[in-house]
């Protein structure tokens, strides 16, 4: 997200507009809590999390919240917004200031990977740090063996993250949200595998819960599980190249659709290219989880 503050912030300036930023996401709209942006944005891309800030609170929906956040795009003279975020902040953020007639351009910007006809800016960051992880717990497993071991990745109600990082990291099963934990099959291949080669790796979605699977391979197998949650750390530190490419091409796509008169879209990238996509095209919509990719993983 910083990436993209900074790279939109430059290219807005090149094209003679000034481009502010809004703390604490929505509600900050509301509240009228706004951030100059100029030299503080300088090398900014190096940076994960966000210097705006994020919120998850709802004042801005309130019919009080709507009034104020109306008076302070009008006193700040503001022609358009950018707003970056993950799956909501797609389906009903962007149209919500829409509605209110603002012209309004969306940047998927969630580690999750979860909104729909797009890549998102932070899932090849929250993957590799999940691969990184799984290399590590790789060393472990080959020296201190007669152990499986279980890595709980983030991502919400969804298991993109989790399934990417077991393919990626070659892990011996993989356990997702979206599709139906199938137990015997699990409990059977992380049998076979600790027969084979003495230890076993389980990623888990923090949506299935690493605690639940480990506790229960454990009562079935007798075997020593050794659990790691990835946790909060997985939302932060350095974004990677991807990211900060993708970040640099959608948030320049994004001041141009805004200045081309743009209303109500996402840009997003699609078959390795920016795209413009109608908001109306993922509301609705989910991204499904890759079926194939899972039956690659689990066998
Ligand atoms: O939606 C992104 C995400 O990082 C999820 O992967 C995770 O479950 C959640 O946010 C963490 O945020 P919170 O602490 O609010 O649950």
């Amino acid at each position: 997200m910083n990436a993209c503050i900074e790279f939109a912030f430059k290219k807005a300036k090149e094209k003679g507009k000034e481009l502010i930023g809004v703390m604490g996401g929505f509600d900050g709209l509301a509240k009228g809590d706004f951030l100059r942006l100029e030299g503080n944005v300088e090398g900014i891309e190096r940076w994960g999390g966000t210097i705006l800030r994020t919120s998850r609170g709802r004042y801005f929906a309130s019919a009080e919240g709507k009034a104020s956040l109306l008076k302070n795009l009008k006193e700040r003279k503001i022609e358009g917004v950018i707003v970056l975020g993950g799956d909501g902040s797609m389906r009903e953020g962007v149209p919500f200031l829409a509605a209110l007639g603002i012209p309004t351009v969306g940047i998927p910007c969630t580690i999750d990977d979860d909104i729909p006809l797009t890549r998102s800016i932070g899932f090849d960051t929250a993957c590799n740090k999940g691969i990184y992880l799984l290399d590590c717990i790789k060393d472990t497993a080959l020296s201190l063996p007669e152990r499986i071991f279980v890595l709980e990745t983030l991502g919400g109600r969804t298991g993109h993250i989790a399934l990417a990082v077991a393919y990626g990291g070659g892990a011996d099963y993989v356990c997702v949200p979206e599709l139906e934990l199938n137990w015997e099959e699990m409990i059977g291949k992380i049998k076979g595998k600790v027969k084979e080669r003495g230890w076993a790796i389980d990623v888990v979605a923090e949506g299935v819960g690493g605690n639940m699977v480990g506790e229960r391979l454990e009562k079935e197998l007798g075997i020593r599980v050794r659990i790691t949650t990835i946790g909060h750390s997985q939302r932060g530190g350095a974004p990677s190249f991807r990211d900060r490419f993708l970040a640099r091409a959608l948030s320049e796509e994004a001041i141009e659709a805004l200045l081309e008169g743009e209303y109500a879209i996402m840009v997003g990238w699609w078959n390795e290219k920016v795209e413009r996509i109608p908001i109306e095209k993922i509301k609705g919509k989910k991204k499904e989880i890759d079926r194939a990719l899972y039956r690659l993983v689990n066998g």
